[in-house]
């Protein structure tokens, strides 16, 4: 899948803003680079670089740079908001010269497994409808429908459980019957990723 050995990292909140910042948020100010509960010590930020003889950093960047990051936070889902084991999976960005070649899957394994050992539970996101693959391969499943962001486009709920000191990719996805309803319940305007 991924043709050069990658280094997934468990890294501070300002490693993982410069590249959030430049793919998700490029035109924005800084500040809104940063998530509430970012430094909260039971978030989790991943990054990942590529290794000194990987063809993309010899093309493009010096060794050991960020091409990935992403982030997981405490967070209960907005259809239920006192769900206290609710995480929710924000600013997955990969380099655009990294793209497509498995590393979001792997940084969405690793914030997976952050969970996993962290006690489990609901993982929930506002995928960009784009990226929406990249979730249902790591089992997410969509709640709702198709929202608007303004000035960042469609999205959508996506969400899976994650059982404690469970490896993600054995967990199974669940099924989510239930009609759809006011979801978000607040009033308030999802955020984006
Ligand atoms: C979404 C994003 C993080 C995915 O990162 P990525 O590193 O490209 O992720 P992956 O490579 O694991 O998967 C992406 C695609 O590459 C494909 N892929 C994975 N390995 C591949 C390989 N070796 N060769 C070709 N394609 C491959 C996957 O099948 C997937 O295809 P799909 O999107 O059509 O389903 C990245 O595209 C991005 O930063 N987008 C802009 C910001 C954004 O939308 N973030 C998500 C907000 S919810």
């Amino acid at each position: 899948m991924i043709d050069g050995p990658i280094v997934v990292e468990l890294v501070d909140a300002q490693v993982v803003r410069p590249l959030r910042r430049a793919v998700l948020r490029p035109d924005q100010p800084e500040e809104h680079s940063v998530y509430p509960d970012d430094d909260d010590p039971r978030s989790a930020h991943g990054a990942v670089r590529l290794a000194p003889h990987d063809p993309v950093v010899h093309r493009d960047a010096p060794a050991g740079d960020v091409v990935a990051v992403g982030t997981v936070l405490l967070d209960p889902p907005p259809w239920d908001p006192a769900r206290v084991d609710g995480w929710r999976i924000r600013g997955m960005a990969t380099r655009d010269d990294a793209r497509r070649r498995g590393i979001g899957g792997v940084m969405l394994d690793a914030l997976l497994t952050h969970v996993a050992v962290h006690g489990g539970g609901l993982v929930w996101c506002n995928a960009r409808t784009p990226a929406q693959g990249l979730y249902a391969r790591a089992g997410f499943v969509t709640r709702g429908g198709v929202f608007d962001i303004p000035g960042i486009g469609p999205h959508i709920h996506m969400w899976r459980t994650i059982a404690v000191d469970h490896p993600p990719t054995v967990d199974h996805p669940p099924t989510d019957t239930r009609p759809l309803t006011d979801e978000r319940g607040t009033g308030e305007p999802p955020s984006a990723n």
